[in-house]
């Protein structure tokens, strides 16, 4: 199989990083009364502009526990584009990455969709510009083209299909019983999981998540020695040989699911840390260990722990209500043309939820120890 290779250097022209950019953004730590104040402001702007706030589960807890306590959502990137759309508030207030905010406006544009930190985005995002995509696709005009949610509306509006992790086992699978051949894009690790797993025929494009990528599978194999009887959850984001020693590969709520139903006591999670939150809410008798990242190999990024996603605030949210910042505007023309392969998405996973269910169970790997 040919693969193409782009790897984009995440660096801009003076030589900086977007990574060390993001986190020279991250906001400082509040003091415990300013922290309040500051939560007081956004709770009684929620009420009086009809706004909601929706928020990933790799976001600082505090923004977590607002958006329950306010009448929002915390989920996964599919639930959350779900929520987006069904809720009634005019106004969304997103906690999250750029392509999270972008999938709500595309869904509903008669909504305000407003965000933290308009530069908080994803190293899979940068990694896919629009342009050499489009040269790809070009390339290859006999393939299906399939991509993740993480990444720009200009992409997916070049896309015949839009997948999330949690649906995209089902959606390859379906689209190869047609018969058809994927173009995917842009994570190469979780491409590679769901061709070895549907065996279907997928060029996969070769970009990765900063974060995941830096899961070492001897380190965990040494951790486990010390926890014989954890069980080992990976987000399917992580290089292959980490996946391989996975009970469970799952999206972000397939992981918090496995956590709370698993009959195990402990669990090694190798995913964005922001995740243990809620897992400690759900499942507050169970034990959960971090994933090492660390290890020779290791370098500066190895925190397990997205930077953009470090960027979501409660100051930056209470600029959002007062200030109207960090709105998320899109070309009508581009997000027409996105709708189409979100909705698609959307669509086959209300109308298929046993397919759904059934590539979901082919995730879990170990399902006796679950
Ligand atoms: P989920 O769709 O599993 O929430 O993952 C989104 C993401 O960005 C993982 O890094
Ligand atoms: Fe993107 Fe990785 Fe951050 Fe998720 S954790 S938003 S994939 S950089």
């Amino acid at each position: 199989m040919t693969t193409e290779l782009f790897d984009y250097p995440l660096q801009d022209a003076t030589g900086t990083t977007c990574i060390a950019q993001a986190w020279a953004k991250v906001p400082p730590t509040l003091h415990k009364d300013q922290k309040n104040q500051i939560i007081q402001a956004i709770k009684s702007e929620l009420v009086r502009q009809n706004a909601v706030l929706v928020a990933h589960y790799y976001v600082d807890g505090d923004i977590q526990d607002l958006a329950w306590e306010t009448g929002g959502f915390v989920a996964d990137s599919l639930e959350m584009a779900r929520f987006g759309k069904n809720h009634p508030a005019q106004k969304l207030i997103v906690a999250g990455v750029k392509f999270m905010g972008e999938s709500a406006k595309i869904l509903s544009p008669e909504k305000t969709v407003l965000m933290p930190d308009l530069d908080a985005t994803c190293s899979l995002d940068l990694g896919c510009p629009a342009d050499d995509f489009t040269k790809f696709c070009d390339a290859h005009p006999d393939r299906e083209v399939v991509v993740y949610a993480n990444t720009s509306a200009a992409v997916k509006a070049r896309a015949d299909w839009m997948v999330t992790s949690s649906c995209a086992l089902a959606i390859v699978h379906h689209l190869k019983e047609q018969g058809k051949k994927i173009l995917w894009a842009p994570d190469r690790h979780l491409g590679r999981y769901i061709q070895d797993q549907t065996g279907a025929d997928m060029l996969l494009w070769e970009g990765h998540c900063i974060v995941h990528d830096e899961f070492k599978a001897i380190e965990l194999e040494t951790l486990k020695a010390k926890h014989p009887n954890a069980m080992i959850l990976v987000h399917p984001e992580s290089p292959s040989h980490v996946v391989d020693l996975a009970d469970v590969v799952g999206s972000t709520s397939a992981m918090i699911k496995a956590v709370v139903e698993g009959t195990a006591q402990e669990y090694i999670v190798a995913t964005d840390k922001g995740i243990l939150h809620r897992m400690r809410q759900l499942a507050p008798g169970k034990t959960l260990i971090e994933a090492p990242t660390a290890g020779n190999s290791a370098t500066c990024k190895s925190c397990a722990h997205c930077p953009w996603m470090a960027m979501n605030g409660l100051q930056g949210i209470l600029n959002c209500l007062t200030e109207q910042s960090g709105e998320i505007i899109i070309n009508e023309d581009v997000r027409l043309k996105a709708k189409i392969c979100i909705e698609k998405m959307l669509d086959f996973t209300v109308n298929n939820p046993e397919l759904l269910a059934k590539a979901q169970h082919g995730f879990v790997k170990n399902i006796g120890a679950a």
